[in-house]
């Protein structure tokens, strides 16, 4: 019985978080500034054993992979050491947009496991070089990023909506070009870049089951049964899928593989950050509301914390996180170590102000706390003050702004996404 309201409850608390517009007040849950605690961030540019990261040198060389393996150690978890391979086929490519783009079906497969399989979309501007391209997850499989009759409906399980409907975790044709208005190919190919999407659940199902499903399984050394206390959880994951899916892109000469964008919304900017701190080779990373475990400083405690988040979703970082339920003080890391990961590569911040949930002024502040290894080269500083919403701010390698409106990925946040981009290839 007592399993069976913990269930209810925990249902009824995954609907509300993950409703569109999670603002109202929730018991034990602060969305009042005024409350936020006192606290210190770990400090980013001292080495563990004590003395000053003064150079770009020093960062590069010793410091960040320190901070990386902390954040890995405590938050995402490490990719397992175990290798396992990846085969890429273009299935099938035809035209669309009037034209205007070529779009093809790339499956990929792994570990030689013919049923485990993601198919990544690939949009791309008719034009006689490669062009730069932005990659992301999509929430509900491809067939739902656009009207699109020949993108395959996917397998793959999805967590089951009333609108558009889905029933026995499994998609269909209800669901094409459902989530369109998040994935602008006419804007963007207009603009001269190639879009990538792929279902985030084709790499690992967003359930937890124990790491039983998607490609946990194929890490595991003879007898493990799941991912060890610092291994990757479902974040780790999905950030390695997005790399292979680089993999892919830099051997497609209609891409150019050197300017490719990381980029998404919500618990798929949490991914997004990752992937970007993860693999150096991505040129951009975006996040859109990615709030707690993204960009959101976790020792703020605004909106979601991260005893709440591991409650709800303990699938999604790696098994020492939630020792830091209620004890982000005590947390090694926080989250602008994250944007410092990024450095001198380009990272980008959206929030947006309905948002509450995801800490939008939390969001700002990783970013601007990591002022110093940015400064490291040559990167002007962020204010401490967020810009007024609708009003981005851009350093230079870091871009930021606060959409008013709630918890989403709109034409105008991909339009800030364009401008930045076009800024870095401008330089
Ligand atoms: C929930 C969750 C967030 C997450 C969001 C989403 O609201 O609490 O952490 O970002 O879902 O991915 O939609």
């Amino acid at each position: 019985m007592s399993i069976r309201i913990h269930t209810f409850v925990g249902l009824i608390l995954l609907v509300c978080m993950m409703s569109d517009q999670v603002t109202a007040q929730r018991p034990g849950i602060n969305q009042d500034e005024t409350k936020v605690p006192d606290f210190t961030l770990p400090e980013v540019l001292e080495f563990s054993d004590g003395g000053l990261v003064e150079t770009a040198e020093a960062w590069q060389s010793k410091r960040r992979m320190e901070v990386f393996n902390a954040m890995a150690d405590n938050v995402y978890g490490h990719v397992p050491k175990r290798k396992v391979s990846v085969d890429f086929k273009v299935v099938s490519s035809w035209e669309v947009l009037d034209g205007a783009a070529v779009r093809k079906l790339v499956k990929i497969v792994f570990g030689n496991d013919p049923t485990n399989f993601a198919n990544l979309l690939v949009t791309v501007p008719k034009t006689e070089s490669p062009v730069p391209c932005f990659l992301g997850y999509n929430f509900q499989g491809n067939h739902t990023t656009t009207n699109d009759p020949r993108v395959p409906i996917t397998d793959s399980w999805v967590r089951d909506r009333e609108s558009p409907p889905t029933k026995g975790n499994r998609a269909n044709e209800a669901g094409r070009g459902a989530s369109a208005s998040r994935w602008p190919y006419k804007e963007l190919v207009k603009a001269g870049y190639g879009l990538a999407t792929i279902y985030y659940g084709d790499v690992d199902p967003d359930i937890h089951d124990e790491f039983k499903n998607g490609i946990h399984p194929l890490f595991y050394e003879a007898g493990q049964t799941k991912p060890r206390e610092t291994e990757w959880g479902s974040i780790g994951a999905w950030a390695w899928g997005l790399s292979r899916c680089l993999d892919y892109l830099e051997s497609d000469a209609s891409v150019d593989g050197k300017h490719v964008a990381v980029v998404g919304h919500s618990r798929l900017g949490k991914t997004s950050l990752w992937a970007g701190a993860s693999d150096e080779r991505f040129w951009i990373t975006i996040s859109n509301n990615s709030g707690c475990g993204g960009a959101a400083l976790s020792r703020r405690k605004f909106g979601e914390t991260v005893a709440v988040i591991n409650r709800v979703f303990p699938h999604w970082f790696c098994d020492r996180f939630p020792e830091f339920n209620g004890r982000e003080n005590e947390l090694p890391v926080d989250q602008h170590m994250l944007m410092a990961l990024i450095a001198p590569r380009a990272v980008y911040v959206a929030s947006a102000t309905k948002d509450l949930w995801a800490d939008p002024r939390g969001e700002y502040l990783s970013l601007q706390n990591a002022n110093g290894v940015f400064a490291l080269y040559g990167d002007p500083t962020l204010d401490v003050d967020p810009p007024a919403a609708d009003s981005p701010v851009i350093t230079g390698l870091r871009g930021y702004h606060s959409r008013t409106g709630k918890h989403d990925i709109t034409l105008f946040d991909w339009q800030q996404y364009v401008k930045f981009a076009k800024r870095q290839l401008d330089k």
